[in-house]
């Protein structure tokens, strides 16, 4: 524990969270319940902005705020920097130890082979910049955890969507030219609580599911784990014509001994069991 600041009465570490509503902040509630945790949500602290008054000084910081829309970054490139260099910024402000969280799409998807801490960043959207730019702007007292397809019982995300698409339509057209590492959040909450209590130290650490797959294969998955008779149509990405390009290849891995996660079907199995499914 030697990265966090003493607390002199031994008290229980506090803990904030940004964003909390959001899928991963929600994940992240759970896994530092043991923690004394404020969570706040947009309403709570809209990171744009300084911080507002705390019951007391944290002694870490969970950062998953974030302007988490891809496309719309594309439109609105600057609303995208305002919240997620700005809100790093200001969350690095506070002074503690920070987790912040980054993306697989920092990097352009060209090396073909899975990306390590050490690979050189090349976004092609506007959403990778701002996150790029945000890992700069974590400062040196962080964790910066880069993490990819996130998917959680909550919130927006793939499963989700499938599973409604799954239910209201006999086939779904889904991209498989774009491969990564689909990651359940609580996983990944789980794996952040390793981290920052282990004795690793602050910097870039690559956290996301083991194995990999495409979007089509991953859709396939969950329709057989939820037992939906739905059809996947494989398509390309130009087919599919999304406004923000996204890599091609952007599995990560570590070169530094970060924590291993379970197998994206895992993280399925245990996220439809959240839900009920
Ligand atoms: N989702 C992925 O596939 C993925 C992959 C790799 C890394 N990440 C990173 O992981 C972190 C968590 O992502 P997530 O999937 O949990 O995203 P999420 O479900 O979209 O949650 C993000 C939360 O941040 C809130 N937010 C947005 N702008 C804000 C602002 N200005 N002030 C305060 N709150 C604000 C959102 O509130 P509203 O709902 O009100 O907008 C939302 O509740 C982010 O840093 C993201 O970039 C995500």
């Amino acid at each position: 524990m030697e990265h966090h600041d003493a607390n002199p009465l031994g008290a229980r570490r506090r803990t904030l969270i940004t964003g909390a509503r959001g899928q991963l902040g929600h994940a992240l509630a759970g896994a530092f319940a043991g923690d004394d945790v404020v969570a706040l949500g947009r309403d709570g602290w809209d990171v744009r902005f300084d911080a507002p008054a705390l019951p007391w000084v944290p002694d870490l910081v969970l950062h998953t705020a974030a302007w988490t829309n891809l496309d719309g970054a594309e439109d609105d490139p600057q609303g995208a920097a305002a919240a997620n260099l700005a809100g790093t910024t200001h969350a690095a402000a506070l002074g503690a130890p920070l987790v912040t969280y980054s993306t697989d799409y920092v990097f352009d998807g060209m090396k073909g082979a899975p990306y390590v801490e050490s690979d050189a960043p090349a976004p092609r959207s506007a959403y990778g910049r701002t996150k790029l730019h945000a890992e700069a702007a974590a400062g040196e007292r962080a964790w910066i955890v880069r993490s990819s397809w996130l998917f959680g019982e909550t919130g927006h995300n793939f499963v989700r969507t499938m599973l409604r698409l799954g239910t209201e339509r006999e086939e779904v057209s889904v991209v498989d030219d774009q491969r990564g590492c689909p990651t359940y959040v609580g996983h990944l909450a789980e794996a952040t609580r390793t981290l920052v209590d282990s004795d690793a130290g602050f910097g870039i650490w690559h956290v996301a599911a083991d194995g990999d797959c495409t979007w089509a294969d991953f859709a396939e998955a969950i329709f057989e784990e939820a037992g939906i008779d739905c059809q996947v149509r494989r398509i390309t990405t130009a087919e599919f014509g999304a406004r923000a390009p996204r890599p091609a290849l952007s599995i990560l891995r570590s070169e530094k001994g970060a924590p291993r996660l379970p197998h994206w079907r895992d993280g399925l199995r245990a996220c439809l069991a959240a839900i009920g499914t």
